[in-house]
């Protein structure tokens, strides 16, 4: 793609599309919806891991209410996404604890909420040790030379196993959905970050053709990827009871409900065996990745997928084996989660590095600058890096940034450690997924300008701001200019998921073209003339994948993603000698993401990513007992505050990708994947050896 010589928005930080509604209140949230002869809707589930129901017992005057189960579907039981295994509702087979079984609606939320229900259920066995586990979801393997020679090659091999936990998104606004029955069909309203999965979902579950669904987005506070396959089923419940009582049926989780049964991160057991010459050059990785699937398929195949492409991390080395497997459990279904798998693996990767420094009595920034990815260097999938490889700028930048060296010298042998990760991130779906996705966007000529039209969803990251700015500026007109619709997939096209750090990259290149392209029909013309003399204007674009971007499946070789993100993370921290709680005191964050289109949005970006990946490497304990969240709610599950967060110092670098939008590459996820193994790395320099998140005060005095 041509970069256009001059930008009138992008590179600015323009107001926002959707803050004014949002700071005045006028934003209306799903529980905001209020609609006439609206029922509450309530999901009854299992409460045994395992086993299988036998009845059910309605405990309750049933005067007023709605009562649905699985023979109420009158299309397919299934909440569709990649395997179509997971029920909507259970039949007999109960495969973890939050299974929904009954749903129950009503006018009166007091009466829906003390309705009992009593579940008959034989109880199994269940399997909650993913590496005990004999099923497995997905296999990947990706080979690059032959591991066993790099061995041979090593002067030293290093070995060490490496675990994450789950992580709860903890977005502010909870799941929900209303759904109205409408003309011999349904319309959901609700959060979420994928209107078009839903819109698959129902059909199946439905039977109804596509036409006679329609889904709808209400404004969004937070998704992280738990809004991305989750809305499917409650949207789907809300559904069913709304067609039995034919008035429309809102369901909102609270706090409690949503921690418990939604999707969480996969939590991950990680083995590295890595060959090193005594100069620092790696010559063998071998990497073994384990992660929980849970009870269903959900997103795990893909999960893993990037999960296992990052394993290896930004290194150059001859000779790797990386294999995956994405195991069940008898457990709430993990799914999608910022970062999608790769913050697993290259947690587990940096400390290996790390622990690679020491045991070769090494500089950490000097093993790091001698194995970095350059232009010229393929990736363990055998992907050649161009001049979008910024691996070594971001480490350069972060040392210096962080003054890293004078730091790690001083605080040797007290209570303050400094620490850093350098990691990647690539942008869009893995492999072929944006060839199969072939989403599309679409602008519309108002009179004054142009209206977007994509199934893109603004969750709070700003992708409505940052597609009008990418649009202005291709079209030479001003920002404000520039709509955008409302998504609703009965106006909008599939731009598929809002999820992968695709948003700006993907759907942003497809507005770029549809900009163009209208660019060149207004010629002289305004948009009143046009409109005037020629009448409506749409230009819709599918997806054009670039031809020098090549993958292969089957082997796993090739370009896994047209282009990467690069970072360094640099956290500073201070142990308290007595209680062993960790005070974050700062963190550095150089990104290198092509092109920031909206500096304030990029540097939100990379702050809540931060912060995140803080709440995941110190905090984030969930209890799971029996297969169930024993803590699941904010007072016992601990999210970093703003007092618990340090400041975070941002650098973004700019080194525009061929193929993005102004040169930008994706943003979303990067900055998660690198302050965890950071942190536990700063923690390794006041010398405790921990390898396993999180790093909780009761596993530092255990590693002190
Ligand atoms: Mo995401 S974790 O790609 O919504």
């Amino acid at each position: 793609m041509k970069r256009e010589s001059r930008t009138r928005s992008v590179g600015r930080a323009v107001v926002r599309k959707e803050g004014r509604e949002k700071v005045t209140g006028a934003a209306r949230y799903v529980d905001d919806v209020r609609m006439r002869g609206m029922l509450h809707g309530r999901t009854i589930r299992s409460e045994i891991a395992c086993g299988e129901l036998r009845g059910v017992r309605l405990e309750f005057d049933r005067a007023g209410f709605t009562i649905a189960d699985h023979r109420d579907i009158p299309g397919r039981n299934v909440v569709s996404l990649i395997a179509d295994d997971q029920p909507c509702l259970v039949e007999r087979e109960i495969r973890h604890a939050e299974e929904a079984v009954v749903l129950l609606a009503h006018e009166d939320r007091e009466r829906l909420l003390a309705a009992r229900v009593e579940l008959d259920c034989r109880t199994g066995t269940a399997v909650f040790d993913p590496l005990i586990s004999t099923r497995s979801f997905k296999d990947v393997r990706i080979e690059k030379g032959d591991v066993e020679r790099g061995f041979a090659e090593a002067d030293l091999v290093v070995e060490g196993e490496y675990r994450t936990g789950h992580q709860e998104h903890a977005y502010i606004e909870p799941n929900g959905v209303i759904a109205v029955p409408e003309n011999g069909g349904v319309v959901v309203f609700g959060s979420m970050q994928c209107p078009y999965y839903v819109h698959k979902a129902l059909t199946t579950l439905l039977g109804l053709p596509a036409a006679k669904v329609r889904v709808v987005q209400t404004e969004t506070g937070g998704g992280f990827g738990g809004k991305e396959e989750y809305p499917s089923m409650i949207a789907g419940h809300a559904t069913i009871l709304a067609l039995k009582a034919k008035r429309p049926v809102k369901i909102v989780y609270d706090r409690a409900e949503d921690m418990a049964a939604t999707t969480k991160r996969h939590p991950s057991v990680v083995r590295h065996r890595t060959g090193v010459r005594r100069d620092g050059s790696l010559t063998a990785q071998r990497i073994e990745v384990v992660l929980d699937g849970g009870a269903y398929t959900t997103l795990s195949p893909v999960v893993l997928s990037r999960a296992a492409i990052h394993a290896g991390g930004p290194y150059r080395c001859d000779h790797v084996l990386i294999e995956g497997r994405a195991m069940f459990t008898n457990t709430v279904p993990n799914g999608a989660f910022r970062g999608f798998g790769a913050p697993q693996t290259q947690f587990a990767g940096e400390v290996q590095m790390e622990r690679i420094a020491e045991a070769l009595g090494m500089d950490p920034v000097e093993l790091r600058e001698i194995n970095a990815l350059r232009p010229g260097d393929s990736t363990a999938t055998g992907q050649v890096m161009r001049d979008d490889c910024s691996a070594l700028d971001v480490l350069r930048a972060g040392v210096k940034r962080s003054d890293f060296r004078k730091k790690r010298r001083d605080w040797k042998g007290t209570s303050r450690g400094i620490g850093l990760s350098l990691f990647f991130h690539g942008a869009g779906f893995t492999g072929a997924g944006e060839v199969k996705l072939a989403s599309r966007a679409a602008l519309e000529l108002t009179e004054t300008g142009v209206r977007i039209l994509t199934g893109t969803t603004e969750m709070g990251q700003g992708q409505r701001t940052t597609h009008a700015q990418i649009v202005a500026d291709a079209m030479g007109i001003p920002y404000d200019r520039v709509e955008v619709a409302p998504v609703d997939t009965a106006r909008v096209p599939d731009s598929g998921p809002t999820v992968a750090s695709r948003t700006c990259m993907i759907v942003g290149g497809i507005l770029m073209e549809c900009a163009r392209e209208m660019k060149a029909k207004l010629g002289k013309l305004s948009p009143r003339a046009y409109l005037q003399k020629h009448g409506p204007l749409v230009v819709e674009k599918q997806y054009r994948h670039p031809e020098d971007i090549v993958w292969d499946d089957v082997n796993y070789k090739g370009d896994a993603y047209g282009t990467y993100g690069w970072g360094c993370e640099v956290a500073e921290i201070e142990v308290d000698p007595d209680t062993y709680e960790v005070r974050p005191l700062k963190l550095t964050a150089v990104v290198e993401i092509g092109k920031a289109i909206h500096p304030v949005l990029a540097a939100g970006q990379v702050e809540g990513g931060a912060a995140q990946g803080v709440g995941y490497a110190l905090f984030e304990d969930c209890a799971v007992r029996d297969g169930r969240v024993a803590n699941h709610t904010l007072t016992n599950y601990i999210i970093p505050t703003s007092v618990d967060t340090p400041p975070i110092d941002t650098v973004i670098l700019e080194r525009p990708y061929r193929h993005g939008p102004f040169g930008a590459k994706g943003i979303g996820e990067l900055p998660l994947d690198g302050a965890a193994p950071a942190i536990v790395n700063a923690l390794r320099h006041t010398g405790r050896d921990l390898r396993a998140i999180p790093a909780t005060p009761e596993r530092i005095m255990e590693a002190t």
